[in-house]
């Protein structure tokens, strides 16, 4: 075959090749396979050498020729591939803005622990210390420290979870009394919120555990007087408005005299409805001045001290403010139940 011959079956080749591609990777398979240093154009030189002087410069030109054509028309058919490719893309990444989105939700605090912050917000800004106690507790500070000796039937109020017989989930915040009395000196104004725990039969009014917020004060001086006031002030402040309150006798074996406060129902004022269950009064706290026992288990001296101490039970007051029927519900976790607190 001659040079000339050679020259057209390339561009032949190649134009079908080319033919063929349809994306950028192949194209440069393709510019490598034609116009690389083993190609079939840079093959044609050494068979330059075996023409005539005289043709030697035309078919020099016309192998230039082919690889100036060849070069050009792989530069074209590339940017016609980068054009569709670049559509195409452009296609599959399009939003469709008729779609519907996927709703977020935002996380929030229980309603419970939302409660407990709005009651330590109001303590706080009445001067009291927030303090923690722990949940895992000795036999010492949750019962005996707090004036119920051993097999005291007093014990029997509150039906416990030992661990061990020494170890036991805390029946009640009042644990912490003896806890800072050891650590401080009065005057002392703490409140102590937590979680409880109680061996209940699960029921619409009691469950296993549930959360309480306990106060006390103790200095020279303290007198019942002085928790009314402070419980006057104090259950005003948290519902927001003037709020007439009642004590009655109670036991608690570490206060004397022990009571419960009542607060006038919020919901009928006193007229009797069905929260307050026809009496005009919510019962919403324990209370009393703490016993001379209790002081001295924490070191203080009653001759020269006096306190009081009080304790309420978070999940009843939400009960009484938000209507609801069932303890339960704060913890099975139904979003439809959670989220439709404030
Ligand atoms: N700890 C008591 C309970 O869980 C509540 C209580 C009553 C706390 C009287 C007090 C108090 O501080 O003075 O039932």
């Amino acid at each position: 075959m001659s040079v000339q011959d050679e020259i057209d079956k390339i561009g032949k080749c190649f134009l079908q090749d080319l033919e063929k591609v349809q994306d950028s990777s192949s194209l440069d398979q393709l510019r490598i396979q034609y116009l690389g240093k083993k190609g079939p154009i840079q093959g044609l030189m050494p068979s330059l050498k075996n023409c005539s002087k005289e043709e030697r410069p035309l078919l020099g030109k016309l192998i230039n020729e082919l690889k100036v054509q060849v070069t050009s028309t792989l530069e074209e058919k590339k940017e016609a591939l980068s054009f569709l490719e670049k559509n195409q893309r452009l296609s599959e990444e399009k939003v469709d803005v008729t779609l519907p989105g996927k709703k977020k939700f935002l996380g929030r605090p229980h309603p419970i622990q939302a409660l407990m912050q709005e009651a330590l917000e109001v303590l706080s800004s009445m001067g009291f210390d927030i303090q923690v106690g722990p949940d895992l507790e000795s036999d010492y500070y949750n019962f005996e420290a707090l004036n119920f000796p051993p097999d005291h039937p007093a014990r029997e109020m509150q039906d416990t979870y030992y661990l061990t017989t020494d170890k036991l989930l805390r029946t009640h915040t009042s644990n912490v009394q003896v806890r800072i009395m050891e650590k401080n000196t009065p005057p002392i104004r703490v409140v102590a919120p937590g979680r409880c725990f109680r061996n209940e039969t699960v029921s619409s009014r009691s469950y296993v555990f549930f959360h309480q917020i306990e106060g006390f004060y103790i200095d020279e001086g303290v007198s019942f007087a002085d928790l009314l006031a402070t419980m006057q002030e104090f259950w005003s402040r948290f519902f927001n408005q003037k709020i007439e309150i009642r004590s009655r006798p109670s036991y608690f074996p570490f206060v004397e005299p022990g009571m419960e406060i009542d607060v006038h129902c919020t919901n009928c004022k006193g007229r009797g409805c069905k929260i307050c269950k026809q009496t005009g009064w919510l019962e919403v706290a324990g209370a009393g001045l703490i016993h001379p026992e209790v002081l001295k288990s924490g070191g203080i001296d009653p001759e020269k001290y006096s306190g009081y101490a009080w304790g309420m039970g978070i999940e009843r007051l939400a009960l009484l403010k938000y209507e609801i029927s069932d303890i339960r519900r704060f913890t099975e976790n139904d979003l439809r139940f959670l989220s439709q607190f404030p």
